[in-house]
C-alpha cells in the first residue's frame, strides 16, 4: 500500500490513515516509555507521539537520536485530538531520519536581539517569524488581489535610475558603466507615465534609502506598492485607499487566523478596519498638537511621537491631509485657493505605528511644473520625459505609496520592523 505523502497544514485530509511527513524536529519531550516530537515542516506544526512498546527498538532509537533540527521523514497515524494546538496528532510508525542536527544555535531560551539578527536565515524558522512570513504572503496576495479586480493594469518600474524621486539626500549611489546611477526611493515617476498609458496601475517592488535612521519603522531595503491613477483626484484617491487598506486587514483577519493567534495579536482593534477612515487636515493636526503640549508650530513636520500622538485618538488608520507646500516633494500639486498647502494625504496607522502610506495629486500644469523644477533646482535635461508628461496631453491624475513593511508590523503588532522582512537591510546591518 502506498502511503499518503502529505504536509502538517492537510493532515485533517487523513484521518485514521497513516502519513508521511518530510520535516524537522522542533522540540522533543520523553518519558522512559513515550517520546513527544514536535516537528514541524514549514506549513505547520505537528505533535507525534512514538510509544516505546508499540514502534519496536529501531525506530524508537532513531526518534531518540533526533535533536533540534534533525531533519527526517516521519510516518504516522493521523488522530483528532481535541488538546493539541492544532487539533491533530500523529501516532508514530516510522522515523528515516536525514540528518542529526549538531548544535543548532537558536535554541529555545531567551536570545538577544543582536545573536537573533546574526541567526536570521534559521531564526525564520522558529512560529512566530513563520507566522509573521506567512501574513506577509497574505498581505501580497490581498493588495494584487485589490488592484487586479479594480481595473488596474500591474507595473513594474525599474531599479536602476539615473535621478531621484524623493530628494536626493538618502539616495544609494552606484556606477552604471560611465554613468552615476541611483538605487530607486520610488518608482512613482515611471508610474506617471505608465498611468498616461495604461490608465490605472500599480507597482509593487522593493525601494531603497540611505537613511541613517535607526528607529523601529526604518528600513534600508523595504517594499512599496504604488498605484497610479489617471482623472482621479485626491478626493477620489483617498475613498480609493481606505477601500485598499480595509480590504488587506480583513482579507488578513479572514485567512490567517492561525497566524494571528501564534501572535497573539488582539484581532479586536483590526475588526473597526473599514471604511469611512477619519481625516485631519495638517492645520487641524497642528492645533491638536499645540492643545496637548507638543512645542511645534506650523510648517514643521511631525515627528513619531506627533503621529502616534494624534493616531491615538480614533480606531482606524486616519488621514492627514494638505501639508505645507514646503514639507513636501515637488510633484504635489497646490490646494486651489490655498498654494500654501498640497492636495495630498499620509495614512497614519493606529497603536503607534505611524505613516503607512504617502500621497497626493501630481501637478498637471506644464507652466507650474516648470517653477516647481527651479524652485527645487532640478535639472530639466534630465528629466524631460518626465516633463513630456505634461506637454502631451496631460490630465489630472493622483497615486499613493503604501509601504509593505510597515503595514506587516501594524497588521502583526509587532515591536520592529526588522522582523517583518525575510532578510532585513538596516543601518549598518547587510548580514545575513
Ligand atoms: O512617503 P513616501 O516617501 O512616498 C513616496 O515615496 C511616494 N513617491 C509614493 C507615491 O506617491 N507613489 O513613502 C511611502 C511609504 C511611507 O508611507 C512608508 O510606509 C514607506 O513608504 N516608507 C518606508 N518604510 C520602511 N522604511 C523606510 N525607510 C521607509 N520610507 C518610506
Ligand atoms: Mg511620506
Amino acid at each position: 500500500m502506498s502511503i499518503n505523502r502529505c504536509g502538517i497544514r492537510d493532515v485533517y485530509q487523513f484521518v485514521g490513515q497513516p502519513v508521511r511527513i518530510g520535516c524537522w524536529l522542533y522540540n522533543k519531550r520523553s518519558s522512559g516509555k513515550i517520546q513527544f516530537l514536535q516537528l514541524r515542516d514549514g506549513t505547520g506544526f505537528i505533535q507525534a507521539v512514538a510509544v516505546r512498546n508499540e514502534v519496536g527498538e529501531e525506530v524508537w532509537d532513531a526518534a531518540s537520536k533526533l535533536t533540534q533540527e534533525s531533519s527526517l521523514y516521519v510516518t504516522g497515524l493521523v488522530r483528532e485530538d481535541a488538546r493539541s494546538q492544532s487539533g491533530y496528532e500523529l501516532t508514530v510508525q516510522n522515523v528515516e531520519i536525514i540528518q542529526i542536527a549538531q548544535d543548532y544555535p537558536v535554541t529555545h531560551k531567551e536570545h538577544g536581539v543582536d545573536f537573533l539578527m546574526d541567526h536570521r536565515h534559521l531564526w525564520i524558522r522558529t512560529p512566530r517569524q513563520r507566522a509573521i512570513l506567512a501574513i506577509r504572503a497574505e498581505i501580497v496576495r490581498a493588495v494584487q488581489q485589490f488592484f487586479d479586480s479594480h481595473g488596474f493594469t500591474l507595473v513594474d518600474p525599474p531599479i536602476l535610475t539615473p535621478s531621484s524621486c524623493e530628494g536626493t539626500t538618502n539616495l544609494f549611489h552606484t556606477k552604471y558603466f560611465d554613468e552615476d546611477a541611483y538605487l530607486t526611493q520610488s518608482g512613482q515617476l515611471y508610474m506617471e507615465a505608465a498611468a498616461m498609458a495604461l490608465g490605472r496601475v500599480y507597482s509593487f517592488g522593493p525601494t531603497f534609502r540611505a537613511e541613517k535612521s535607526k528607529t523601529r519603522r526604518h528600513l534600508i531595503e523595504f517594499w512599496m506598492i504604488e498605484p497610479e491613477m489617471a482623472f482621479v483626484e485626491h478626493e477620489e484617491s483617498l475613498r480609493i485607499q481606505e477601500q485598499f487598506v480595509s480590504h488587506v486587514v480583513q482579507s488578513v483577519l479572514s485567512n490567517c487566523e492561525k497566524e494571528l493567534k501564534v501572535l497573539d495579536r488582539d484581532t479586536a482593534k483590526l475588526a473597526h478596519v473599514k471604511p469611512p477612515f477619519p481625516r485631519i487636515t495638517y492645520d487641524e493636526a497642528i492645533q491638536f498638537l499645540q492643545d496637548n503640549g507638543f512645542d511645534i508650530a506650523w510648517g514643521e513636520d511631525f515627528g513619531a511621537p506627533h503621529e502616534t500622538a494624534i493616531a491615538e485618538g480614533y480606531d482606524k488608520p486616519v488621514f492627514i491631509t494638505h501639508y505645507p507646500t514646503e514639507l513636501k516633494a515637488f510633484y504635489m500639486k497646490p490646494a486651489p485657493e490655498r498654494p500654501e498647502v498640497v492636495l495630498c494625504a499620509d495614512l497614519i496607522a493606529p497603536e503607534g505605528y505611524g505613516e503607512i502610506i504617502g500621497g497626493s495629486q501630481r501637478i498637471d500644469d506644464p507652466e507650474l511644473m516648470g517653477q516647481r523644477f527651479e524652485a527645487h533646482q532640478l535639472s530639466m535635461e534630465a528629466y524631460q520625459w518626465y516633463l513630456d508628461l505634461r506637454k502631451y496631453g496631460t490630465v489630472p491624475h493622483s497615486g499613493f505609496g503604501l509601504g509593505l513593511e510597515r503595514t506587516v508590523a501594524w497588521i502583526c503588532g509587532l515591536e520592529h520592523v526588522r522582523e517583518t522582512i525575510p532578510f532585513p537591510r538596516l543601518l549598518y546591518r547587510l548580514y545575513p
